[in-house]
């Protein structure tokens, strides 16, 4: 995959437009997790090294076309300006007059980050007057949102047809470190899944199945996939909508000699809470109404073999409530075997990531991906066309 760089460029004296994803979790408007904004410095940095305005463009949760003070990116410019270590001009919206004034207004090698752009509905309909006004507001494009290429919005590709435009550091990084999955994986390639919900995860399961030699089941995507097995998993939460795809999955994988492994025991709680009192028990026997909220030491002992022997690794998706302490352990083991482990590996998904950097073995994997979604894409060989904007 060639990109155009962003290196490759006169940026000198240019209004640079930056697609970036600072999509980021907060509460009570403070952010629990900036390793999406560390990761867009090296680009930034780089912009204002060579003397050109960086106007910055993200969004921030779904607030679905609709203005939600809670989204709004102040709390982000804040961190954004300490890591920087200079002035981040926040403005209250990112189209329209005032934004042209403000931005025309700033200097080379000024920082502006613009609102929300998911304030408007034309951000994720791609809508051509939004973009129009958006790609208006500068002379180059360069995305680095490499978590948000999956998305055909107005601020990833529609911006892409009316500017030049390059790939930033992060995403040429992202490619870079992903495309030994993609292209000649060394095997046996194995993949670990988790993560709380099934439905976000079964159509990775269907493309990955026929490219990997394993997939390890954890979290609560096993439950449901238990549950379609017949095994009775006490009050552990299934998504019913899905349970004829789990079939479809298994039929799949047995098709391509892909061997799907399950837990065969977890930790199991009345609660979701450190005090709860917890058992742990093989996966038919978690008690009635109690749910399975981390996989069992026999699981860990098994999904670790699989680990130790692989040359290629994928993880995304915790394997249990790795927040909670009585829950962790599973999650937190696993990272230990793959941290210790010399095959390529990499971590996909905020939380996964977010887990490895708590259990402090973040910087013994090959890498960790900034994206969930969009690490899977790829993975999956899913065309996105806000890469293929960015494409020599
Ligand atoms: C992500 O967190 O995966 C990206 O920021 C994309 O967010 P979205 O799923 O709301 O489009």
């Amino acid at each position: 995959m060639k990109l155009r760089k962003i290196q490759d460029v006169e940026v000198e004296g240019k209004t640079v437009l930056v697609r970036v994803d600072y999509n980021v979790p907060l509460k009570d408007g403070n952010i629990l997790d900036d390793r999406r904004i560390r990761a867009s410095l090296p680009t930034i940095r780089w912009l204002l090294d060579h003397n050109a305005k960086v106007v910055l463009i993200s969004h921030l949760g779904r607030p679905e076309g609709k203005v939600v003070e809670e989204l709004r990116l102040d709390p982000i410019a804040g961190v954004l300006e300490s890591l920087l270590g200079k002035p981040v001009s926040k403005l209250d919206d990112c189209v329209g007059d005032g934004v042209l004034k403000a931005v025309s207004e700033a200097k080379d090698a000024d920082v502006l980050l613009l609102e929300n752009v998911r304030f408007y509905r034309g951000e994720a309909i791609n809508e051509p007057a939004f973009t129009h006004k958006l790609a208006n507001l500068g002379n180059l494009f360069v995305n680095d949102a490499f978590a948000s290429m999956h998305r055909a919005h107005a601020s990833t590709v529609g911006i892409a047809d009316h500017l030049p435009s390059y790939a930033g550091f992060l995403v040429q990084a992202e490619i870079e470190a992903l495309s030994p999955l993609i292209e000649s994986p060394d095997r046996p390639y194995v993949a670990a899944v988790g993560g709380k919900k099934a439905e976000s995860k079964l159509g990775p399961l269907h493309d990955l199945g026929p490219q990997v030699d394993e997939i390890m089941i954890g979290g609560g995507v096993a439950m449901t996939f238990l549950h379609a097995m017949g095994i009775d998993v006490g009050g552990s939460a299934v998504d019913h909508k899905v349970l004829e795809e789990v079939g479809e999955i298994r039929r799949i994988a047995a098709q391509s000699e892909t061997i799907l492994h399950l837990p065969v025991d977890v930790v199991a709680a009345p609660e979701l809470s450190d005090e709860s009192e917890t058992v742990t028990c093989s996966v038919n026997e978690i008690p009635d109404g109690w749910h399975a909220f981390d996989i069992g030491p026999e699981t860990i002992r098994l999904f670790s073999e699989r680990i130790v022997q692989a040359k290629t690794i994928v993880w995304i998706g915790p394997m249990g409530a790795y927040e909670i302490g009585a829950f962790a352990n599973g999650t937190k083991q696993l990272g230990d075997v793959i941290a210790q482990s010399d095959a390529y590996s990499v971590i996909g998904g905020g939380e996964t990531g977010e887990a490895m950097e708590r259990f402090g073995v973040a910087e013994r994997v090959s890498y960790i991906s900034t994206g969930g979604g969009a690490c899977l894409a790829l993975l999956r060989g899913k065309t996105m066309s806000a890469l293929e904007a960015l494409l020599a």
